[in-house]
């Protein structure tokens, strides 16, 4: 059953700092790729950078300082960005669904490093300037969000609010209120 590791996937804060092996990161990404995509657009693009190297700390250095916190200690730390334009018969044109779809394919990401028994945080908050800077980031590309990646750190090390967040009970809506079934005119 697949539902199980995705029930199991949740945004995590404490980490052990242990850089997560290359065939690892390379396998979650594989993963995304296999995400539906506008015409088969496949939109995303994928920068990482492993703990104790000098990229680490120059995606690190994007994020909010609120995820920084946290963020230091992850394995590895990844940064998407969707190609924003197509050409199709020679003429340009704007991919609306770039953004949909690399998010489609973060989502596979992330799941795969559940079945790998890997952590994984995404955020939208980082400076989106400075990171598409720091990777030369085409201008068709638009930074997307960062997702932080690796192993299970010591809880009790996490300031409490993050240990909060982390040990809270999901809140998920209640699918009666974003389900409706379309039995005619109007749900
Ligand atoms: C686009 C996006 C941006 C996010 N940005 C941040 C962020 O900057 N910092 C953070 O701690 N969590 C961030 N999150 C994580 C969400 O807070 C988290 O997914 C949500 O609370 C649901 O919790 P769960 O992922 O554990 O199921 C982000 C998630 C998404 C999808």
């Amino acid at each position: 059953m697949i539902l199980e590791p995705i029930t199991r996937r949740r945004s995590h804060f404490s980490f052990s700092g242990e850089p997560v092996a290359q065939e690892k990161l390379l396998e979650i990404i594989e993963a995304a790729t296999y995400a539906p995509s506008s015409m088969n657009l496949q939109p995303w693009m994928y920068y990482y950078s492993l703990h104790g190297t000098s990229g680490f700390e120059l995606l690190l250095d994007c994020l909010a300082e609120g995820n920084q916190l946290w963020a230091r200690d992850a394995g590895a730390l990844i940064l998407s960005a969707a190609r924003m334009r197509y050409v199709y018969e020679g003429k340009e044109y704007l991919n609306s669904h770039a953004w949909h779809d690399t998010g489609l394919a973060n989502s596979l990401l992330m799941i795969q490093a559940v079945a790998l028994g890997l952590k994984t945080h995404p955020m939208g908050g980082f400076d989106p300037e400075k990171a598409g800077k720091s990777v030369n980031l085409g201008p068709d590309y638009q930074p997307v969000v960062m997702i932080a990646v690796g192993y299970p750190g010591n809880e009790a090390s996490l300031p409490a609010e993050f240990l909060k967040r982390q040990t809270a009970a999901r809140k998920r809506k209640p699918l009666e209120e974003i389900v409706k079934q379309l039995t005619g005119g109007g749900a």
